[in-house]
């Protein structure tokens, strides 16, 4: 029995009423899906244990590393202009750095595929390139972050959002213009380390993760009754928006490592499916996860008419659902009704399912990779693959 189709089969006989249950019924107090969701994922795991034995925490093993990183941020997002500097540096302080999973994954990436390639010259030599090689993929993972930050900021404006990581957006604090002033800033201080590595193809990757989320973000907005109700097109915007960022720079890490072509397509292939595996356990939190302000669902996609996977799957069963949809959400009743099609179907499950089927790819694309018997190798793979199961059980 392939290891997917076992998934599916312990998907298939997971409950689903008592998180549909509560969303519909018990909203007020509802609390988060997560027996289901852990159940889902200790099976994964389990499964797993011929790859991974041991349970490696993803953070610990490069949590030195992300600490420069998180200085270096800070020293280079620095400027003369007083009110610029505390505008650029301000995801970066401490406390709301956030969790810096971008740059966590590239430096696991960057220790999975050292695989070398060429005979190595002697001792010394070979130390100082090893060295050079770990800075230059650190400067992708720190140029990654800025990139993501830069977004974040963009974003918070489009959304009118007064909050980011628990403190006040850029925008709502500063206002709009600083706050895109500044993100446009980080983008350029990113691009002048990249070019630091004089790698042309490393430099049009990055572009093109730029490229993606803008147009990930004009696509979501624009988009057209038809294409709102296509599970392609919502794919492809989750792409943009989500996992390209994360895709491109994996494969940049591997490029600028000299790998071949096939790595780094596995390296890709990894950022591609940890990246949309995450945004549809983020879709169906935004249902069945408890907001720690609300201490409810937060529901806010739907709120702000934005149909994602689960609601998607719902109106293959039930395509009346579009009619309500089509109403729009200024009246809460047509929200409930939608959640009321949402329990009657398997929306959230399907969704379940397909983060659970892009989980399970870029497990495939890790356990593809060349062999090796280096220790820090597999202890990075069996991270990077530890952290498909993080993404799939977490709660928030
Ligand atoms: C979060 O969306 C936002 C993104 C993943 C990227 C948004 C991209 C842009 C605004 C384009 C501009 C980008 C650059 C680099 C200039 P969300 O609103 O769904 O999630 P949230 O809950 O984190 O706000
Ligand atoms: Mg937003």
């Amino acid at each position: 029995m392939s290891f997917s189709w076992r998934i599916c089969r312990i998907i298939a006989t997971t409950p689903r009423t008592r998180s549909i249950e509560k969303v519909l019924g018990f909203r007020e107090t509802y609390s988060l899906t997560s027996p289901a969701l852990h159940r889902v994922g200790r099976q994964i795991h389990q499964q797993r244990c011929s790859v991974s034995e041991e349970q490696l925490d993803p953070f610990s093993l490069v949590a030195d590393e992300l600490s420069i990183i998180t200085e270096r941020l800070r020293s280079v997002v620095g400027s003369e202009v007083p009110n610029l500097a505390s505008a650029a540096g301000y995801f970066f302080k401490a406390g709301v750095e956030g969790k810096m999973i971008r740059p966590m994954v590239l430096l696991l990436m960057a220790t999975a595929l050292n695989v070398p390639r060429h005979e190595l010259p002697t001792d010394g030599v070979q130390e100082t390139l090893t060295h050079k090689l770990r800075t230059r993929h650190q400067y992708i993972a720190e140029v990654t972050e800025m990139i993501h930050v830069a977004s974040l900021i963009h974003d918070d404006v489009f959304d009118d959002a007064d909050t980011r990581r628990g403190v006040g957006s850029l925008s709502f604090v500063m206002g709009n213009k600083l706050a895109v002033l500044s993100a446009n800033f980080l983008l350029s201080r990113a691009f002048a380390t990249l070019v630091t590595l004089k790698n042309t193809e490393v430099i049009s990757l990055m572009a093109t993760s730029i490229q993606n989320l803008v147009a990930g973000e004009i696509k979501q907005m624009t988009v057209t009754a038809e294409q709102r109700y296509s599970m392609e097109c919502y794919m492809q915007k989750t792409y943009y928006k989500t996992a390209s960022l994360v895709s491109n720079s994996c494969k940049a890490i591997a490029l600028v490592a000299d790998q071949t072509e096939e790595v780094a397509m596995l390296a890709f292939e990894y950022g591609k499916n940890l990246g949309l595996a995450f945004q549809l356990i983020d879709d169906i939190l935004d249902f069945t996860g408890k907001s720690a302000s609300l201490g409810k669902a937060s529901l806010t996609d739907i709120k702000h008419g934005i149909i994602t996977a689960p609601i998607l799957f719902a109106m293959e069963e039930f395509p009346q659902l579009s009619t309500i949809v089509d109403r729009g959400f200024d009246n809460p009743a047509n929200i409930d009704t939608v959640l009321e099609y949402l329990g009657k179907s398997h929306g959230i499950q399907r969704t379940m399912e397909l983060a659970m089927k892009h989980a399970n790819l870029a497990v495939a694309a890790i356990t593809s990779l060349p062999e090796s018997n280096d220790v820090d190798v597999r202890k990075s793979r069996k991270a990077l693959v530890n952290l498909t199961e993080k993404v799939i059980t977490r709660n928030k």
